[in-house]
């Protein structure tokens, strides 16, 4: 049975879950979740792989997992100082005191507080997100208690790092690596953090991966508004395959019923 991350994580794999882990290259032993976010994808392919690294540039999302894996700590600090829903001046505090002095359990608490759980963050890396009038609730519990059982069987073999995607040194061809990276035509709270010139990075990066004969799976939609996606649409002029994936969007688009393509690319 699949796990979900206590998280609600905009952009989180969940419910495609299905339809990306089961195309996994599954004769690598080593698996990168490049993109992590809320985690699903690391979190249900856990036991698959002999070693998995979690990476993602939001520092303090990184700790929130990290510290999740090791002990129940943010959880009682999270609870602690989460803002009540009705406490609109608390959320603000909590949002200035957070912008002044970052910490995990400030975030997950951010997270958990602010409109529709979606972390946003100003140009300036600052969270800017309003408050959602909600708070840590038996569900969050619910979803805690499960997935922290879940990632602790798998304690040593999890390894969490926060950088920028090229950083993360894919140096053999043992590797299963998942790109679920931002894209620059969505609108995500955690866009401020992709540079103009990431999605060319990107390309190169896998292409570097392709060469050293490791895998990779890299995940986003085709056509969105009309608009192609250039690092999908160079990648299948390249030759690599593509699956189209079967999940409607429109629910959460800000653009109407307009067709959205998701799909996965891969290199085996
Ligand atoms: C689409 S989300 C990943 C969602 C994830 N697969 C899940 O199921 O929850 C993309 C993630 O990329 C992270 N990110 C943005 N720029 C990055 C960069 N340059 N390097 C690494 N991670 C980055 C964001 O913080 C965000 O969590």
């Amino acid at each position: 049975m699949l796990v979900e991350t206590p998280f609600n994580y905009t952009g989180s794999k969940f419910k495609l879950l299905p339809q990306i882990i089961t195309h996994f290259d599954y004769t690598k032993p080593y698996f990168v979740d490049l993109f992590m976010g809320g985690g699903s994808v690391y979190t249900n392919v856990v036991d698959k792989f002999e070693k998995i690294l979690a990476n993602d540039i939001i520092g303090d999302l990184v700790g929130i997992h990290q510290q999740l894996l090791i002990s129940d700590d943010i959880i009682t600090q999270t609870k602690s100082i989460c803002p009540d829903k009705t406490d609109a001046d608390a959320f603000l505090r909590l949002r200035e005191d957070y912008n002044n002095n970052p910490s995990p359990e400030k975030l997950w608490s951010l997270m958990l507080s602010c409109t529709s759980n979606m972390m946003r963050f100003n140009q300036k890396f600052k969270f800017n997100q309003t408050f959602g009038k909600r708070s840590w609730n038996s569900s969050t519990e619910n979803k805690v208690e499960i997935f922290k059982n879940h990632i602790r069987q798998y304690k040593d073999k999890i390894r969490f790092t926060s950088n920028s995607f090229y950083d993360v040194n894919i140096s053999s061809n043992k590797v299963m690596v998942y790109a679920d990276p931002p894209y620059s035509n969505t609108e995500a709270g955690y866009n401020a953090y992709w540079k103009k010139d990431d999605d060319d990075k990107l390309y190169n990066y896998l292409l570097d991966i392709d060469r050293k004969g490791s895998s990779f799976m890299i995940s986003g939609v085709l056509n969105h508004a009309g608009e192609t996606c250039k690092l999908l649409d160079d990648l299948i002029k390249d030759g690599f395959k593509y699956k189209t994936l079967n999940y409607d969007y429109n629910k959460v688009s800000r653009v109407g019923k307009k067709q959205t393509d998701e799909i996965v690319i891969i290199n085996y």
